[in-house]
């Protein structure tokens, strides 16, 4: 099925409701593969879809146009999800160019090792006539790839932003105002958290540079999830204060634990919190999966990582999420571990030492405690709560 997103302008990506999985990212609800096909004097279609969905993209063209009529493709995004369908395409449609950044072209060549293919590279500011409209492009590199670029069709006031301000959530609506709303700011959160994280200075500038020329868009046309149509405003602020990591009095106790005392200790260091009235997480990492704790943990001022002592190092699970933690680069976390163990004891220095690696600021000493805690041991925990959540209020 396609959309008209306005006049002249088509969604015709495709749906993928059962996606799961996006390398290490749980996608809850599916997510979408979003392509754009606009009439002019010239035929331009934006992006294109993973390759499996490549019959369904071709139907979804065909609702519109003979695909053979598309003159020019823009790539602005080479990774698979949004190129992959491209080898197929070129065998029917025999555009004029296939439009991308200097990297485009590098990686679609390495991606799919055809020279001969018509490239044509534009670089930021470049603009481009298709009739009555203008395309200019805008590169946006490593946001998140070094071919990322953006385009404008200037006069519709459209702006496609490939991964940017993308949500990986497969619905019938497609637009912002026809989807849950809630749900649809949790699905962007997330996609920043786990996406966008570790860009985020670069992110910043982008805003501040586009409001700078005051440009201002009527839809924003991302290549995953719905279109922001009802306020493409809410999505840019939303940025801003994510990408700025702006902190909320909130703590998240992250953990796994062998035989439950682990988990006691972090039951008792949330009454700490609870005294000093600091809004907190409990998570367990068998029950909830690294992208979601990592959506919690983009507006947290802390983290508390809890790990039994297995094998003198830490659960599987925890060492899991440290290693994915530490690669999305996250800023201004304070933090501290605590853990319980039979006889050597090294998680609490295990975690120390990753997260200091990754430039958290450590609050407290860790909290240790020998097999089951004590009556006393769960008032330390207790005590290490306060703590924590005095350093969160200061
Ligand atoms: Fe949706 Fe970076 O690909």
């Amino acid at each position: 099925m396609t959309v008209q997103v306005r006049e002249g302008i088509y969604w015709v990506g495709v749906i993928d409701w059962s996606l799961r999985e996006f390398h290490g990212y749980l996608t809850d609800k599916g997510t979408t593969y979003n392509s754009y096909l606009v009439l002019d004097e010239k035929v331009v279609l934006f992006d294109t879809v993973k390759s499996e969905y490549f019959p369904i993209f071709v139907e979804n063209i065909k609702e519109i146009i003979d695909p053979r009529e598309i003159d020019l493709i823009v790539i602005n995004h080479v990774e698979m999800d949004h190129s992959g369908a491209l080898p197929k395409l070129m065998e029917i449609v025999k555009p004029e160019k296939i439009i991308c950044s200097p990297k485009g072209k590098e990686h679609l060549i390495k991606h799919f090792h055809r020279e001969d293919w018509p490239y044509e590279v534009v670089k930021s500011g470049d603009q481009l006539s298709i009739g009555k409209r203008t395309i200019k492009f805008l590169e946006t590199r490593m946001l998140h790839w070094p071919d990322s670029m953006f385009s404008l069709l200037v006069e519709d006031r459209v702006l496609v932003s490939q991964d940017a301000f993308g949500q990986h959530y497969a619905t019938s609506g497609r637009f912002d105002d026809e989807v849950d709303e809630a749900e649809l700011m949790r699905q962007a959160k997330k996609y920043y958290a786990n996406i966008l994280l570790p860009y985020s200075g670069l992110v910043s500038k982008l805003i501040e540079d586009v409001e700078k020329v005051g440009l201002e868009f009527d839809l924003i046309v991302p290549d995953h999830g719905v279109i922001w149509r009802k306020d493409p405003n809410k999505i840019i602020e939303s940025y801003k204060k994510w990408s700025a990591q702006e902190k909320e009095e909130k703590v998240v106790i992250v953990y796994d634990t062998m035989w439950h005392s682990t988990e006691l200790l972090a039951q008792g260091i949330s009454k700490g919190l609870e005294d000093e009235g600091v809004n907190y997480l409990l998570m367990n990492l068998r029950f909830n999966h690294r992208s979601e704790v990592i959506t919690e943990i983009l507006e947290a001022k802390a983290i508390l990582v809890g790990s039994s002592t297995i094998n003198n190092y830490i659960l599987p699970t925890v060492s899991d999420f440290l290693a994915y933690l530490k690669g999305l680069k996250p800023k201004g976390l304070k933090g501290a571990a605590f853990g319980s163990y039979g006889w050597s004891g090294e998680a609490v220095k295990v975690i120390e030492k990753e997260l200091e690696a990754m430039g958290v600021n450590l609050i407290s000493e860790g909290l240790k405690v020998n097999f089951v805690p004590s009556e006393e041991e769960m008032k330390r925990a207790r005590e290490f709560g306060r703590r924590i959540g005095k350093a969160v209020k200061s």
